[in-house]
């Protein structure tokens, strides 16, 4: 499908942002109101929504957890799946009730659902309590917006855009670990994925910044940093400034943060320079995330998915030998317009062959506007379910099995919170990527620790503090 570079929709003249000015000018406009922000969808969108909340409270607000409390209501939405628009459009339910109580409540939606045309149609004709509409290209305008709040709907949603914009500043949920948007959009086009059409081009940001905004991390004490793109590989691409991926991880591995991951990886396109700088240094995780999406070359070929079965393994195959104790984790859909029981069986063998480290597994859901949801399918919703059941059974069992053969041994891990499991406990994650619940004191939060694993499920492992 093309895409247009015309705004999807516009209803006010645009506005230039002087960002230095929020604090001082518009503070007191806010000053004791309350924000309630919920962010559905990928890391792209957590990310995202610390930019929103660094806007809201340098607008004034104070964050709330209780939705009845809130002057302004942020729904930063997803629509990868039709359950993710569910959720939002459940949640707009309880927004509008608040509403008749609440007659100055600002609701605002952002993020990728607002992107499709339809959805704003929706939003215009049968959700006009919604104040403001803002796009995933134009979230700067999100502070104007909220300003000038017009009497009627405003909306600003660009289809399009080839801006990277610098300099964005975010009130980050965490101060050990860190997002760092390396890229923008996605070019790959898989038949049935809608993040092409909500997010853009693929657009890079240039290293010099990246590596700049890697250093200042460092420097406030950060101990962890994610690249994110939708697909890593593709970094530097669109620049053609002679750089690529490898060279950037390289750079970043060197300026000595203490953990460098990045997601997500596509498989086409890994190229072997990208795994030799992965193994060479042991500030870059030994965690990658490898989406499949299918063990059926045929499925493959229909999800315009650019690799097959045996490519893949190869791939994996040079993955694990090269870099020492890797875990590997993946995507897979079941489902896909016409799936046999054949195309399924090959998933159920790539899965034992490959052995994940964790799978996260989805029914087909189609989107509107992409190529797979014009493909006929025949395949009943009930198959669907019954496979996904039969796929995660599998798939868990081999998580366990992955994550039991760290029992008794000694992990380097992360602690970056306090734990669910107890207060008594604090949580944190292994160099793989593996949720781990220690028995410790609150202190330990933000140290790298060496921790002796206790018990092991297929979600997460238990430890102590080894001594
Ligand atoms: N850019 C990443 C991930 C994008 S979305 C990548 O390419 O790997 C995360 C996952 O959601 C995808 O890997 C895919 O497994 C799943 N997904 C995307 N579109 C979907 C759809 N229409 N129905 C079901 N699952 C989908
Ligand atoms: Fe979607 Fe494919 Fe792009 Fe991933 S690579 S975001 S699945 S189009
Ligand atoms: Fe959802 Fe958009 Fe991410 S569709 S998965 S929030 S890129």
């Amino acid at each position: 499908m093309h895409l247009p570079d015309l705004c999807v929709a516009g209803n006010r003249q645009r506005v230039t942002v002087d960002h230095i000015a929020l604090d001082q000018e518009y503070r007191p406009l806010f000053a004791g109101k309350k924000y309630f922000l919920r962010t559905y969808g990928c890391q792209m969108n957590v990310h995202d929504s610390e930019e929103i909340k660094y806007y809201l409270e340098a607008l004034g607000f104070t964050a709330t957890d209780t939705l009845e409390e809130a002057d302004i209501v942020v729904l930063n939405t997803c629509a990868i799946r039709e359950n993710a628009k569910d959720k939002v459009y459940g949640y707009l339910g309880r927004c509008k009730h608040l509403k008749y109580s609440k007659k100055n409540l600002i609701i605002c939606l952002c993020g990728c659902l607002v992107q499709e045309p339809h959805e704003i149609e929706e939003f215009k004709t049968k959700h006009q309590y919604i104040d403001i509409i803002v796009g995933t290209h134009n979230l700067k305008e999100l502070p104007e917006l909220i300003c000038q709040k017009a009497p009627e709907q405003a909306i600003e949603v660009y289809s399009n855009s080839d801006k990277v914009y610098e300099n964005v500043k975010y009130a980050r949920d965490s101060k050990i670990s860190a997002w760092i948007n390396i890229a923008y959009g996605c070019d790959k086009f898989c038949t049935y994925c809608i993040v092409p059409f909500t997010r853009g081009r693929e657009r890079s940001r240039k290293m010099e910044n990246i590596l700049q905004e890697v250093q200042e991390l460092k420097d406030s004490g950060y101990q962890e940093v994610t690249l994110l793109g939708q697909n890593v590989n593709a970094y530097g691409n669109d620049l053609a400034l002679g750089y690529n991926f490898a060279t950037l991880l390289e750079e970043v591995a060197k300026i000595g943060i203490p953990r460098i991951r990045f997601v997500t990886s596509h498989p086409w396109n890994f190229t072997d320079e990208m795994i030799d700088v992965i193994a060479k240094y042991d500030n870059i995780m030994p965690y990658v995330h490898l989406p499949i999406q299918s063990g059926s070359d045929n499925i493959l070929k229909k999800m315009n998915r650019r690799y097959t079965i045996e490519e893949y393994k190869t791939l994996f195959n040079k993955i694990k030998s090269k870099v020492k104790n890797v875990a590997i984790t993946t995507d897979i859909i079941v489902g896909f317009p016409n799936e046999t029981d054949e195309d399924f069986n090959k998933t159920l063998d790539i899965v034992k062959y490959c052995e994940f480290d964790n799978a996260f597994t989805f029914i087909y859901s189609p989107r509107v506007g992409t190529a797979a949801a014009r493909m006929p399918d025949k395949v009943s919703f009930e198959t669907k379910q019954a496979r996904l059941k039969k796929l995660n059974e599998l798939v868990n069992s081999y998580s366990l099995k992955s994550n039991q053969k760290l029992l008794g041994k000694t992990v380097k891990v992360l602690v970056t919170g306090p734990s669910e499991k107890g207060s008594n406990k604090v949580c944190g994650y292994t160099d793989t990527m593996k949720l781990v619940n220690i028995v410790g004191s609150q202190d330990l939060i933000g140290q790298i620790v060496d921790v002796e694993i206790t018990a092991a499920k297929s979600f997460s492992l238990d430890g102590k503090v080894s001594l």
